[in-house]
């Protein structure tokens, strides 16, 4: 599938290799910064059934890709998909977020959930995939993704989103070996869902660790970073991509994680993380997202020192974290271009 790429820069930067210049998306690019998304999802009872329908998440999924110009597109899925194939359902609440009307909190609540069957209950997005690799006849590579272990876990236990957690931590204190169970069963069900993603064409996968940045480092090495290490050592069909928003402290071991590229937040000191991960890593980010509310003129500036400092090769060029759906989209083609035009000139001189 891979050969047949008319685009493949961000595949050969993810392996390290050599590129003419360097290669850019945006995490959440298929979303509600694009007028085109909004009347899709406008005609539908909710994001749920977008989700749900191939047909539907195929064409939002390309729509970045015909309106923003990036090269890659990501599949249209959310990474709760998970928690629900493995029996916990949510439901997301217009304007708030994701709502679990049940959680787990103890063994019993456990024992119930089941390791996701992926060819009974995530059909619909292995059927998206397939179907956005026909309609996109290798224009540029899909990007597959599941959330990490831990941030499932927060879900999960919390029932919703939350500022602290705490809940969720709650558990990592007074009960650990149940988290770990719970982990372990998120992590079983997610090796296979990765691993389906790429037989149905995944070009490359990403593992989102969104609320990594709330655990201190030893729990972080214990109840994240561990199951992290299980998904990267059992895929080795396409390179992956681990994104652990705000966990600054443990970038010197995820240098030694078995994957090809480390995502970093804005807060990340671009040097100082190089430095911290070593040389052999791809590294993907890192513009504030609220830098995309500046002016143009602003945005050239910003991009282009972010280019300098990661330097042209070993980079795939995104925020640090995902656009926010008040950006303009027109901001959006600003920081898209000027990655394209200017590292295209740095790499050829
Ligand atoms: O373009 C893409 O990146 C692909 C689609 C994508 C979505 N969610 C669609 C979505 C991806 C990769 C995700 C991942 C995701 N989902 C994460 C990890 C990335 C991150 O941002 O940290 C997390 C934590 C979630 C859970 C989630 N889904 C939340 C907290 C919310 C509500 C907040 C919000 O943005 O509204 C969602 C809903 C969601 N997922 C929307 C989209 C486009 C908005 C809902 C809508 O359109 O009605």
């Amino acid at each position: 599938m891979t050969n047949t790429l008319k685009n493949d820069l961000i595949l050969r930067a993810a392996r390290g290799e050599r590129v003419e210049r360097v290669p850019v998306w945006l995490m959440r690019q298929a979303g509600r910064i694009l007028p085109e998304y909004r009347a899709v999802r406008a005609k539908l009872s909710g994001f749920i059934e977008l989700v749900s329908t191939p047909e539907l998440a195929a064409e939002v999924t390309i729509q970045p890709v015909d309106h923003l110009d990036v090269d890659a597109a990501i599949i249209f899925s959310d990474i709760l998909v998970i928690p629900e194939a493995m029996g916990l359902p949510y439901e997301m609440v217009e304007k708030r977020g994701p709502y679990f009307p049940e959680t787990v909190s103890s063994e019993k609540d456990i024992q119930k959930l089941k390791v996701a069957d992926v060819a009974s209950d995530l059909g619909y997005v292995i059927e998206a995939i397939k179907l956005t690799k026909k309609e996109l006849n290798g224009r540029v590579p899909l990007i597959g993704f599941a959330g990490a272990p831990f941030t499932l876990f927060c879900y999960m236990v919390e029932g919703s989103g939350s500022k602290t957690f705490s809940k969720a931590r709650r558990m990592l204190y007074q009960a650990p070996e149940l988290a770990h169970s719970l982990l372990q069963k998120i992590t079983d069900s997610t090796i296979q869902y990765l691993k389906a993603q790429i037989a149905a064409g995944a070009d490359l996968v990403q593992v989102f660790d969104s609320w990594a940045g709330i655990l201190p480092p030893a729990h972080y090495e214990e109840f994240s970073m561990k199951y992290i290490a299980q998904i990267c050592d059992a895929i080795d069909e396409v390179p992956i991509t681990v994104f652990a928003k705000g966990a600054f402290f443990a970038r010197e071991a995820m240098g030694k994680l078995d994957c090809r590229t480390i995502g970093l937040d804005w807060n990340m000191d671009i040097r100082e993380s190089r430095q911290l991960i070593g040389p052999d890593k791809t590294l993907q980010g890192n513009l504030d997202p609220c830098a995309l509310y500046a002016p143009d003129a602003e945005i050239v500036k910003a991009t282009q020192s972010m280019l300098d400092q990661f330097g042209f090769q070993k980079h795939i060029a995104n925020l640090g974290h995902g656009v926010y759906p008040d950006i303009n989209p027109e901001k959006v083609k600003v920081f898209v271009n000027t990655v394209k035009e200017y590292s295209a000139r740095c790499v050829e001189e």
